[in-house]
């Protein structure tokens, strides 16, 4: 792996700095743990995003130091160099290779972390890190403060303030930097082929899980370490299932499948949802439900922009898919009443967005000072409005057990927004013709 570390130093220096402009301190952050499947095998290791942003640093059992001051310094605590270990499982750094590839300013053994700590926390007004996050490292720097505070009589004085360090971070993920939009082009760039390959492989009779293979293949092929989140590949009534990951039924002549996959590339997720015919034509009521749900998601791209709201594009979506309802025959009464009653939600009832990044519902706030925030230039996001419709009464049976998702990922660019996910098809033509094709 060959790894520009410029980013990652330039995001820890910014850190410092705002560190220190609110008032200075030291900030700890680990990395996420191993964890644990069933005796003795484990999850697939994912690295803490946090600790991640500011490192590049993919072991574990490491924690990132950065002490603000007038000279900050960027400190790694990570696993020793262990021949022995690295027969079973494979090379480690050690702090001294990390130190130098990784640019940082000392790097100690991981056993170092609480004797040091102790020194490094002596007379500083502030300890930052993620406040009861984990409850192991509240317990961890409770102790080390009060190993400060035991050396009170040669003098040091023990941080009074813990301070929450996450949304100090937040505000720097929410803008994405160049190596961040190139890393999300590509995680985008893979899962659109994924989707394009689902397409080519559904048609009646194969079983939901036979597609989500495909998807993992593309994501694994493209370069993809895992998928951001489990595969939702839903065919037929199971489109109406929000969260439906079982994944394993007969898809039938006639129906919708809802799939909505997408591939993490070096930690950047990607998150597209497509759903299209199974046979790949649309019948006359998946075509009209369908041409709906595109429509409210090109109203609530047309709203993003800079200085736009964050829930302008989720109330656009709204009210076309609202207005649609009724058109539709779904609901009765006019725009504003079911707006007004949220009748709406019986057949649209999440939002049409989240931010998007390391995670795929990404770090930061949705308000300012109780406000929807305004987007700026760098926000990715994504947009993702459907219309899942259950059998009921008063629901014309032609609609019944339709569920449609259509997902792109946004980025926020200076006069408007740009699409990440355009290799995904989404018009019923180009769906058509990909799917006629096969
Ligand atoms: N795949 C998770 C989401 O769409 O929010
Ligand atoms: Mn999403
Ligand atoms: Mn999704």
């Amino acid at each position: 792996m060959s790894l520009d570390i410029t980013p990652f130093q330039a995001r820890r220096q910014r850190l410092l700095a705002t560190l220190q402009a609110s008032g200075g301190g030291v900030a700890i952050l680990p990395t996420a743990p191993e964890r644990l499947r069933n005796r003795d095998a484990h999850y697939g290791y994912r690295f803490d995003s946090y600790f991640y942003y500011l490192t590049g640093f993919r072991e574990p059992e490491a924690v990132l130091v950065l002490v603000a001051g007038d000279t900050p310094r960027s400190l790694l605590f990570c696993r020793n160099k262990d021949v022995e270990r690295e027969i079973w499982d494979g090379f480690r750094f050690g702090p001294e290779a990390a130190r130098d590839s990784f640019g940082f300013d000392e790097a100690y053994a991981i056993g170092e972390l609480d004797d040091q700590l102790a020194r490094l926390l002596a007379d500083q007004p502030a300890i930052f890190h993620s406040v009861g996050y984990e409850p192991d490292w509240d317990s961890r720097i409770a102790a080390a403060l009060n190993r400060v505070r035991a050396q009170a009589r040669s003098g040091a004085r023990a941080p009074e303030q813990i301070r929450d360090i996450r949304s100090l971070i937040d505000e720097m993920r929410l803008v994405k930097d160049d190596a961040e939009l190139a890393l999300m082009r590509r995680a985008a760039d893979i899962s659109g082929a994924a989707h394009r390959r689902a397409m080519r492989t559904a048609r009646p009779g194969t079983r939901e899980y036979e597609v989500e293979a495909e998807l993992l293949h593309e994501f694994r092929r493209g370069g993809s370490q895992a998928p951001a989140y489990t595969s939702i590949v839903a065919s037929g009534a199971n489109a109406c299932v929000l969260h439906y990951v079982e994944n394993d039924r007969v898809m039938q002549n006639g129906e919708l499948l809802l799939i909505d996959a997408g591939c993490e590339l070096d930690g950047y997720a990607s998150d597209i949802t497509r759903s299209f015919p199974v046979n790949g034509r649309f019948s006359g009521p998946q075509k009209a439900a369908y041409e709906l749900v595109l429509a409210a998601q090109a109203a609530a791209i047309a709203e993003i922009r800079p200085g736009a709201s964050w829930n302008a594009g989720h109330d656009a979506a709204v009210r076309v898919l609202a207005q649609g309802f009724i058109d539709l025959g779904l609901l009765a009464g006019s725009l504003d009443g079911v707006l007004e009653t949220g009748s709406y939600r019986q057949f649209y009832m999440h939002r049409t967005g989240h931010w998007l990044g390391l995670d795929v519902h990404d770090a930061g706030d949705y308000k300012l000072a109780g406000e929807w925030r305004p987007l700026v230039a760098g926000n990715v996001l994504t947009v993702e409005p459907g219309c899942y419709i259950r059998p009921a009464d008063g629901v014309p049976e032609a609609f019944w057990n339709i569920g449609i998702r259509i997902e792109d990922d946004a980025l926020v660019t200076p006069d408007g927004c740009e699409i990440l996910t355009t290799a995904a098809p989404k018009s019923v033509a180009d769906i058509e013709a990909l799917m006629a094709d096969r």
